[in-house]
């Protein structure tokens, strides 16, 4: 054993992809005992705030012990590096300083002898460090007015709330790498929904398992018997069996305690991801539950947020039910021009989407606070209804208590069909833009759900880079630059007039051939959104894609506001009446917009706009 001298201060940047890198070699004040093939101790015996550790992507999790005094503190799931060290992540030593901390670690890769085990170059690389370096190493294809994790893996945005003009948004969280383990609620606030501050992660881990996706609410009269205004969240623990449990909030949603009498709910098969709302008709709490492999959603009402009665269930044979049913959500609202209000069951699949994988279906119709009623066709079938004809908005939900009546939602702007492939390391996953849901009847007479940027993202408009009032598109393509600034990273703004036209073309493209390929196909009311030339797109065989949306009109006319932000275009037709959210990762920035028109449409008001955030 090496005698111990010095605690590595700072952690160093190093590498592309590195994600948080001490430096190499740096085991002082870090005690390494092989026990057998694949068992070690790692015991701190200096000083410092973190212990780092490596982690080789491809290998499988090494399960963690962490023991603080001889007792089991938490445990962790980590892809510690054997052969070469992709990234590392820090363990927060701070909740255990003064005590005896050491991690007990099971490898799952056996080796022949404990000689062989003692080689994996995780052990040289674990240190103590003091301060952590979040210096983005991403840039290329981070986004810029996106919510991302600082580091480590992202899925679902979940438990958001709104109070004291605070958008809180809490994620499905790994802390030790950048795929999917070890979920948790990761944490980040922001008053006007585009700059993001991270907080601390505020739920992790516990006896009964790790926590899933859930929800929470404000308790303004205190139902809960908790406190005045305490929040409350209700979430899925997943441990050998997914059950609901509770924790409440006195500081705003920054730490929560876990509720002694956990869990809440149970039930005899999986079901998570539950939602809830104050119902001002009853008097009472409504909850969404997903009945994930039994593809229904189950509703409950309850008191007090402590005692739930299991009251009807949804979904059974309707709709799209190839995949799971997963993170609910239940919420009325107006129909647009109309007295009348309709309830909007979101229910996110997965598989199933139109083009594969992860998608958010929704029912419209009516709910009475115990039994969801989805309207119906003329010949009583229900229709399957998406929000999005992109590939990469999932698991979208919405805020609760957003202010002056607003449906505020946002999503997972990724797909599971590959969410753990796309080219990024040091980070992974970023949300949607925050949405507005509205309904509106469509030419058909259904009503359906629209999703438009939300208000507040006009604030981040920078400099008008390009603009044409009025064109004519013809064959031959019109060409416009993309902003400079930040890599291409832009908003456009433009109105189209096809009603002479059979289509129009937008093609976004860069020097190296890059292309993403967007066709209004005036005919079929039908707009598409071809990346299968979009640059790296070899990462995964469901990447390459074309996806096709109605654009619900019948004259020939649409507007339309696209969002590019490095690795993500998010498309919104007529006031979001039409959404594609597609992510997409050129070899370099895309350069050009070009329009073109098989007939001759008009093209007004087209605006390309730089992007600035705080
Ligand atoms: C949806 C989901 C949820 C679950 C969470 C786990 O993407 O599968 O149903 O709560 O992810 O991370």
């Amino acid at each position: 054993m090496k005698a111990i001298t010095t605690v590595m201060k700072t952690v160093m940047a190093a590498g592309a992809m590195t994600l948080l890198c001490p430096a190499a070699n740096a085991s002082e004040g870090v005690e390494i005992n092989h026990l057998g093939v694949n068992n070690t101790l790692v015991r701190v015996t200096g000083e410092g705030n973190y212990i780092m550790l490596p982690v080789q992507e491809a290998n499988d999790d090494a399960r963690v012990n962490v023991l603080v005094d001889g007792k089991i503190a938490e445990t962790i799931y980590v892809r510690l590096a054997s052969s070469k060290t992709d990234y590392t992540v820090p363990f927060d030593l701070t909740p255990y300083k003064g005590k005896n901390v050491i991690l007990d670690v099971v490898t799952p890769q056996g080796r022949s002898s404990v000689r062989e085990a003692k080689e994996d170059v995780c052990w040289k690389g674990i240190a103590l460090a003091d301060k952590l370096d979040y210096t983005d190493r991403e840039t290329r294809f981070r986004p810029l007015f996106h919510h991302t994790p600082q580091y480590g893996w992202m899925n679902d945005p979940n438990g958001m709330f709104y109070k004291d003009g605070v958008w809180h948004l809490y994620y499905q969280y790994n802390p030790y790498g950048s795929k999917w383990q070890n979920m948790s609620w990761g944490h980040s606030t922001s008053s006007d929904l585009v700059n993001w501050e991270h907080k601390p992660v505020a739920l992790r881990p516990d006896g009964l398992g790790s926590i899933f996706s859930g929800s929470c609410v404000v308790d303004t009269n205190n139902t809960a018997g908790m406190g005045k205004d305490e929040v409350i969240a209700l979430y899925t623990s997943a441990g050998t069996s997914q059950m609901q449990s509770m924790a409440h909030s006195s500081d705003n949603g920054i730490t929560f305690n876990v509720y002694p009498a956990n869990p809440v709910i149970t039930l005899e098969s999986e079901a998570r991801d539950p939602n809830m709302f104050w119902n001002e008709r009853t008097g009472e709490w409504n909850l969404v539950l997903a009945h994930a492999l039994d593809h229904e959603m189950l509703f409950f009402t309850s008191p007090d947020l402590k005692e739930w009665t299991l009251q009807s269930a949804f979904g059974k044979g309707i709709g799209a039910q190839d995949g799971v049913w997963e993170c609910p959500d239940l919420f009325e609202l107006p129909v647009e021009g109309t007295d009348e209000k309709k309830w909007v069951l979101i229910c996110n699949i997965n598989p199933g989407g139109p083009f594969g994988g992860s998608a958010v279906q929704y029912f419209v119709g009516d709910w009475d606070g115990k039994k969801f009623t989805a309207d119906t066709l003329p010949d009583g079938s229900i229709p399957t209804k998406w929000l999005d004809y992109g590939k990469d908005n999932y698991a979208l939900v919405s805020w609760s208590g957003a202010p002056d009546g607003r449906r505020t939602a946002i999503g997972w702007m990724s797909n599971w069909q590959y969410a753990a492939d796309v080219p990024t390391m040091q980070y992974r996953s970023a949300n949607t833009l925050p949405r507005e849901i509205g309904l509106f009847r469509g030419p058909d007479g259904e009503v359906y759900a629209s999703s438009a940027p939300s208000p507040e993202l006009l604030g981040m408009r920078g400099k008008l880079t390009e603009s044409a009032s009025r064109i004519n598109a013809g064959s031959k393509a019109r060409s416009f630059r993309l902003p400079e600034a930040n890599d291409g990273v832009c908003e456009i703004l433009m109105d189209i007039d096809a009603a002479k036209a059979d289509n129009v073309t937008l093609t976004l493209s860069n020097k190296a051939g890059d292309e993403v390929v967007m066709t209004y196909d005036r005919k079929a009311s039908q707009f598409s959104f071809d990346r299968t030339r979009s640059g790296i797109v070899d990462f995964s065989e469901s990447f390459p894609a074309i996806t096709v949306s109605p654009t619900y009109e019948k004259n020939g006319k649409i507007s339309l506001r696209i969002f590019i932000d490095r690795s993500s275009i998010e498309l919104f037709g007529n006031e979001g009446r039409f959404v594609m959210t597609n992510l997409v990762f050129p070899t370099q920035p895309y350069s050009t917009l070009s329009v073109a028109s098989s007939g001759n449409a008009k093209i007004s008001n087209l605006k390309i706009f730089s992007v600035k955030t705080k």
